[in-house]
């Protein structure tokens, strides 16, 4: 099963120097098993030709609206589209959408598509264009004017733009990011949507001397899974993240920190405006007791470490938790592994515990699998068979929102 295996996307490409950026695109689109209808306007069609759409993606490409046979196109396009992407959306195209034109083919179907608030069809501009066109008042009426009518835009990035004009804010995301939010946009929304989320990943490093540290295999995989999860749900994503070893998702915000006691500082600075606080990380429970300034010189005897125990995040920041919110913690055991996470759960305080066993294979550090136990606070446990970490994200993911709907 692939992600939007099921789903119809319009692309809509308009014509500006970032248009062969969506032929990527409309591959990662087509290759998570999405059903793409191309529509290009006549200035695409100077940029990028067709029929490198239609061998991407395997259907027809339109871009007349008075072609003969396809005198609908207009009305049955949008009307299969589970959601409307443009990228780019030229200056030019927003404007003509902003002030309801339809003499074209994308415009028309941006209108036949019906009233966006009320719809329950995502639609998604991804302005592209020189730093002064984007600056231009005319060009911002017509953005706010766009995000007026219920269509979501996508800020351009700071980075180069076309040849010889140096760099602004003016580029088109990467095709990744953009196919990250068409996700976003295909998600039903509960109870995560516009709700503030924390989550904590990876391990953290207490440094020894200026060169060295103690920390441990933690790679980030479980939080970030959890992050990119939310995010897709609507949520507004906070992601404390110790160094990872994966990239971080599309869309949520990346305070890093590396040691625990910046984890620590980090989480209580956002505790109280989250509705969730999941702590996937795997924060060092041992820092050195003295402070090494220079680089400890190696010699032939043995040498001991005077190490002291770390703050305890999830213990020392219960009384900044928000009324209500809901709080995770993970257990990461080698032995008597359920019970010690009945007893983390309720010296925490927390409505759900994620326990797994270090020693099992394809669980804990590393893997992009894990098998899991939850326990709830009611006392209930839930025992989950092996499965990928982006399908336990999500599991986590309804236990967080039965827990918020009932509240
Ligand atoms: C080389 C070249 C690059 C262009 N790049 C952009 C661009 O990145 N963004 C933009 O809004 N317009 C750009 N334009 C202008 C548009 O192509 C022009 O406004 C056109 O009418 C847009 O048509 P459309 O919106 O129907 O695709 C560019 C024009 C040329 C000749």
């Amino acid at each position: 099963m692939r992600p939007f295996d099921g789903r119809r996307i319009l692309l809509g490409v308009s014509g500006g120097i970032a248009s062969y950026k969506s032929a990527w695109l409309a591959r990662l689109l087509a290759q998570a098993g999405a059903e793409v209808d191309v529509v290009l306007t006549r200035g695409a069609l100077e940029f990028i030709g067709a029929i490198t759409f239609e061998a991407l993606t395997g259907r027809p490409v339109h871009s007349d609206v008075f072609a003969r046979g396809h005198a609908l196109d207009h009305i049955r396009l949008p009307r299969e589209a589970s959601a409307i992407v443009i990228a780019p959306a030229t200056a030019d195209l927003m404007a003509r959408a902003a002030h309801g034109r339809a003499d074209d083919l994308l415009t028309a179907c941006l209108l036949a598509a019906g009233d966006p608030r009320t719809s329950g069809k995502g639609v998604l501009f991804v302005p592209a264009m020189n730093d002064q066109m984007w600056s231009h008042p005319q060009t911002r009426a017509n953005a706010a004017r766009l995000r007026e009518i219920g269509y979501m835009l996508l800020d351009p990035e700071e980075g180069m733009l076309a040849a010889g004009e140096g760099s602004g804010p003016g580029r088109m995301p990467e095709p990744a990011t953009i196919f990250a939010h068409v996700g976003r946009l295909l998600e039903p929304q509960g109870e995560l949507a516009r709700r503030r989320v924390v989550v904590t990943a990876g391990g953290t490093r207490e440094a020894i001397d200026p060169v060295r540290f103690l920390s441990n295999r933690s790679t980030g995989k479980m939080g970030v899974a959890i992050a990119a999860a939310a995010w897709r749900r609507g949520a507004d994503v906070i992601l404390i993240a110790g160094p990872v070893e994966v990239d971080i998702p599309a869309g949520v915000s990346h305070v890093a920190v590396e040691s625990t006691e910046q984890m620590a500082a980090a989480v209580l600075h956002h505790l109280s405006s989250a509705d969730a606080l999941i702590m996937a990380a795997a924060p060092a429970d041992y820092t050195s007791a003295v402070r090494i300034d220079e680089k400890m010189k190696r010699t032939t005897s043995s040498l001991q470490l005077d190490l002291a125990p770390t703050t305890d995040i999830l213990r020392d920041t219960v009384s900044a938790r928000r009324n209500g919110a809901v709080i995770v913690g993970f257990a990461l055991e080698t032995n008597d592994v359920l019970s010690e996470g009945r007893r983390k759960r309720a010296s925490k305080d927390l409505d759900l515990i994620v326990v797994n066993d270090a020693r099992e294979a394809g669980a804990g550090f590393g893997t992009d699998t894990n098998r899991v136990t939850l326990i709830a606070r009611d006392g209930s446990e839930e025992s989950l068979p092996l499965m990928q970490k982006t399908e336990l994200a999500d599991i986590i993911l309804d236990r967080v929102e039965a827990r918020l709907g009932a509240a």
